[in-house]
């Protein structure tokens, strides 16, 4: 009994500082240049800062990433053209004439593709543009965040690596992206080989490649110079006008579902990063006044997520869409975008509220369950979470939430009670205090304990 409370008081006293092992990718975020910039957010910030540091040096071990690792090229024969195949996508062979076994590339070409909803083939990931574009720009991200909290002085190992990650993908001539996604999420079997609509799907992420370049912009790493970054712009202005003007990219951009939301989180991005904010609040507006009308009900359901193979996930997937282009809107100063509310009444919070009240298991999406948390987390900070609603169910769902990397840019969650049962306080002073509240408490049980037993 002593030994079990001399462990649990270990753990107590030491889980707080160790970050989370694997690295996560958020569905998607936009975290405010300013507030990263500013230093400002509390040393009880500290394990999800080493939490994101951990994730950045892990990423760092598997690029640079380039759109011409693939081994395949797309149909129009130029390798500088992204690449990825439909995810939910199977071969169906059976007209094909054959019964037996078939080559790869016989089937890809041949055999008529059939959409099962939520499925994902596997195969489909033997041309990873998708996931190298992912890893990217988490790397990026994660990498200009710790280049931020470790002081934002001068040229680090940090921006170093986030700056060779961003030539090699989108700048140096050997290895750069076309600007354009006609070759995303391509169908397989006899039809044309081009991309479709959802493909543009792939580049959602562009909103933490732009969160990391304003980091590194407005905080003058020498690293990222005025070069750079004019021909970053030159870059993102050609993928702009691609995503405002080609069939595909407006066909994304009419979706009714999270792919509406989150081209509208891509392109807002693109034009914050290059310098457009009226542009950039003026596509925010048109989300919130087209897509976000009918995509949460009276009640806080998301119908067109709730209506899909895997609910659970979808639900966050799309709050996180939700809350992007809220912040993105905000960061054009929009902020009462957060009040907005759909043709049924509902905001974001009540979206947040309701996915909250079905459980994972519900639908067999247990493996999906933490995608809601950095939801929760962002809610709390930005509605606020006076009666420790939010906070309660992250305690109640996830030991050491508060290592995870989204903690630092959802500050301040407001807690009345932490996990040990203490008053919460933003400075490091009132977290020594806490911990040795929670420190001082374990002692007196084990020691009550120890002198009964
Ligand atoms: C991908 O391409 C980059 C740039 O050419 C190269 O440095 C990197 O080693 C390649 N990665 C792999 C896994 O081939
Ligand atoms: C059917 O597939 C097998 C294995 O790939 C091959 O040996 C055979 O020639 C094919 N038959 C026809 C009629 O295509
Ligand atoms: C990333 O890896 C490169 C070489 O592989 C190394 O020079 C650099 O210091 C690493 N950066 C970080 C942030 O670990
Ligand atoms: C605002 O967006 C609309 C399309 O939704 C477009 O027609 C208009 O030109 C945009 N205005 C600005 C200033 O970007
Ligand atoms: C926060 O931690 C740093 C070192 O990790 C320390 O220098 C600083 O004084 C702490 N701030 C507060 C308010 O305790």
């Amino acid at each position: 009994m002593f030994s079990f409370l001399l462990t649990s008081f270990l753990v107590l006293v030491f889980s707080t500082g160790n970050p989370l092992a694997a690295v996560t990718s958020y569905a998607n975020d936009f975290v405010n240049p300013d507030y990263m910039l500013s230093r400002n957010y509390g040393n009880h910030t500290l394990a999800a800062r080493k939490t994101i540091t951990a994730w950045a040096d892990q990423l760092n071990q598997s690029g640079p990433w380039s759109v011409l690792n693939k081994s395949a090229t797309a149909k129009s024969g130029d390798k500088h053209d992204y690449m990825s195949w439909a995810p939910y996508w199977w071969p169906d062979c059976s007209k094909v004439g054959n019964t037996t076994v078939l080559a790869p590339e016989v089937v890809w070409t041949t055999c008529p593709y059939v959409a099962r909803d939520g499925q994902f083939n596997p195969d489909a990931r033997l041309v990873n543009d998708v996931g190298a574009f992912s890893d990217m720009s988490d790397a990026v991200f994660y990498d200009a965040l710790t280049w931020a909290f470790q002081g934002n002085q001068g040229s680090t190992d940090y921006s170093r690596a986030a700056v060779r990650f961003l030539k090699i993908w989108f700048l140096d001539d050997e290895t750069r992206m076309n600007p354009n996604l006609n070759y995303a999420q391509v169908i397989r079997g006899p039809g044309n080989q081009y991309g479709t609509h959802t493909g543009v799907l792939d580049l959602k992420c562009f909103t933490k490649i732009a969160s990391a370049i304003l980091i590194f912009r407005k905080g003058k790493t020498p690293d990222w110079t005025a070069d750079l970054d004019n021909k970053m712009i030159a870059w993102a202005n050609e993928y702009i006008s691609w995503l405002e003007t080609a069939r595909l990219a407006l066909e994304e951009g009419d979706a009714e579902n999270n792919h509406g939301s989150f081209y509208y989180n891509q392109l807002a991005a693109l034009k914050i990063l290059v310098n457009d904010i009226d542009g950039a609040r003026n596509v925010t507006d048109t989300y919130f006044a087209k897509q976000y009308q009918e995509q949460i009900e009276a009640n806080g359901e998301q119908p067109l997520e709730a209506a899909r193979t895997r609910p659970y996930h979808y639900r966050a997937y799309n709050l996180a869409a939700m809350i992007t282009n809220a912040r993105l809107a905000a960061y054009t100063s929009n902020a009462q975008i957060w009040s907005r509310r759909t043709r049924q009444g509902a905001t974001i919070q009540n979206a947040l509220d309701y996915a909250m009240t079905i459980s994972a298991s519900a639908s067999k999406e247990q493996s999906y369950a933490d995608e809601l948390y950095p939801n929760v987390g962002a809610v709390g900070a930005i509605y606020g979470d006076s009666k420790g609603k939010y906070v309660t169910f992250l305690d109640g769902a996830e030991a050491g939430w508060k290592s995870e990397g989204w903690y630092l840019w959802n500050q301040p969650l407001a807690v009345p009670m932490d996990s040990i049962g203490t008053g919460y306080s933003q400075s490091g002073g009132a977290r020594l205090y806490e911990r040795t509240l929670g420190w001082l408490g374990a002692l007196v049980v084990s020691v009550i304990v120890w002198s009964l037993g």
